[in-house]
């Protein structure tokens, strides 16, 4: 079960294998990429880890990488040792503040030098390796919109539906695929009726179930209720996060499985994987803390369910509009009767030992070669929106005077 190495590419019929070759070997000026990292969620610093891997693994024949980071309180600085600076060090005159202006006449960053002076950077293109609120959801990506710069990854809604996994869930079941019964409802109605909700919760769902504040993600806010009282504290915990509140129905004792999608137009899926947590289900600690979890490329899965799984992988990614990349999460109970669509994340895990990386490196496309493609296709996808109609002209001058 391998992907194809290669996206199609379109030959012109003009062109013939001498020129093609000559074509190849003009060498290509090196792309000035943004890599962005950090931000205000409660995901920083698994960004600032992502990032690294990122950073380090671009290939510096193609690409002359600027870093930029946001630190928690929202500035955003540049600068050789940002990363270093984030993560802990001390500042020092490799750090400077920066801002990116909605104005795409700049073309890029404005990096601050002292009382009014300016240095302009020029990016071809960023690459937000930023997770969670702030990042993933779609608030950044209108950012780099409206500078219109090329971003790897989901535009604006594909990335704010990527992250609101109540409004995800109501777009993939009008799409025809399997998620598990779920309720959401706000934290002021949660104050205002909480006995009329939790009837109908128990009503509709039963016990156990997994609380979550829907525009979260690795984990936090999120717990498993299986009575009343827990069901209480949950949704008091997950409504500290966030101004709503999702229920979903526990698929219990079930096995995650995972599948990294690549593509805009026509996407592409890897085997699926499987995490095996390390507690009795896939929280924070799970995920980063104890190195307890196990990852297994490919997932142990009968053939048949493997294709089941790339298919609705492909399906669900396209559904909410992704572009660029996705990893897509299903819950699969152990009979194999089951699989049902957890979530998609936008902006996957991104070291070299994530899922996401790592189960394109098994179906031959290494690290590396990956980010080369992912800016690839957000030049691409770039190309496409510059060739766009922008502007109307109605051929008289009724708005003059009025
Ligand atoms: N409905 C569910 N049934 C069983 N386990 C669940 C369910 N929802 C979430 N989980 C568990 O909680 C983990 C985190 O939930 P998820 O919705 O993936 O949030 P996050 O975006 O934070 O990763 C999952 O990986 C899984 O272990
Ligand atoms: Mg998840």
């Amino acid at each position: 079960m391998r992907v194809p190495l290669h996206f199609p590419r379109t030959v012109p019929s003009f062109l013939n294998a001498f020129t093609l070759f000559t074509l190849t070997h003009i060498p290509m000026e090196k792309i000035r990429l943004g890599v962005l990292f950090g931000g205000r969620s409660g995901e920083h610093e698994v960004s600032l880890v992502s990032a690294a891997s990122v950073m380090q693994a671009l290939d510096p024949a193609r690409f002359i990488v600027i870093p930029i980071g946001i630190a928690k309180s929202g500035a955003w600085l540049t600068g050789p040792d940002v990363l270093a600076h984030l993560n802990g060090a001390e500042r020092s005159e490799g750090v400077a503040d920066c801002f990116l202006p909605p104005d795409p006449t700049r073309h890029g960053l404005l990096v601050c030098h002292g009382e009014g002076a300016f240095e302009n950077i020029a990016l071809d293109a960023v690459f937000p390796v930023l997770h969670g609120t702030c990042g993933e959801d779609g608030t950044i990506q209108g950012l780099l919109e409206l500078a219109e710069l090329p971003y790897v990854g989901s535009g604006v809604l594909a990335s704010a539906l990527g992250m609101d996994k109540a409004l995800q869930k109501r777009v993939h079941v009008q799409s025809g695929l399997p998620v598990v019964p779920f309720a959401s409802f706000s934290g002021k109605a949660w104050l205002e009726k909480p006995d009329e909700i939790i009837r109908y919760l128990e009503d509709a769902l039963g016990y156990p179930v997994f609380v979550k504040p829907p525009n979260l993600g690795s984990s936090v806010g999120i717990s498993k209720a299986r009575t009343r009282e827990e069901l209480i504290v949950a949704v008091d915990l997950a409504r500290g996060y966030d101004r709503t509140v999702i229920v979903e129905q526990s698929v219990e004792n079930a096995r995650e499985i995972e599948v990294a999608v690549l593509g805009n137009e026509a996407p592409i899926a890897s085997m699926p994987g499987e995490i095996v947590p390390s507690n009795e289900f896939y929280d924070y600690n799970a995920k980063y803390v104890d190195g307890a979890s196990a990852t297994l490329i490919p997932a142990e899965l009968p053939e048949g369910i493997g294709e089941q799984v790339r298919a609705l992988a492909i399906a669900a990614y396209k559904a909410i509009g992704c572009e660029g990349m996705a990893r897509v999460d299903f819950l699969v109970t152990r009979d194999l009767a089951h699989i049902v669509l957890n979530e998609v994340n936008t902006i996957p895990g991104f070291t070299s030992i994530s899922m996401y990386p790592k189960l394109f490196e098994a179906a031959g496309i290494p690290y590396t070669e990956l980010l080369s493609r992912l800016v690839d296709l957000a030049l691409e996808r770039h190309a496409e929106k510059s060739a766009l109609l922008r502007s109307y002209d109605p051929g008289t001058d009724w708005h003059r005077g009025v």
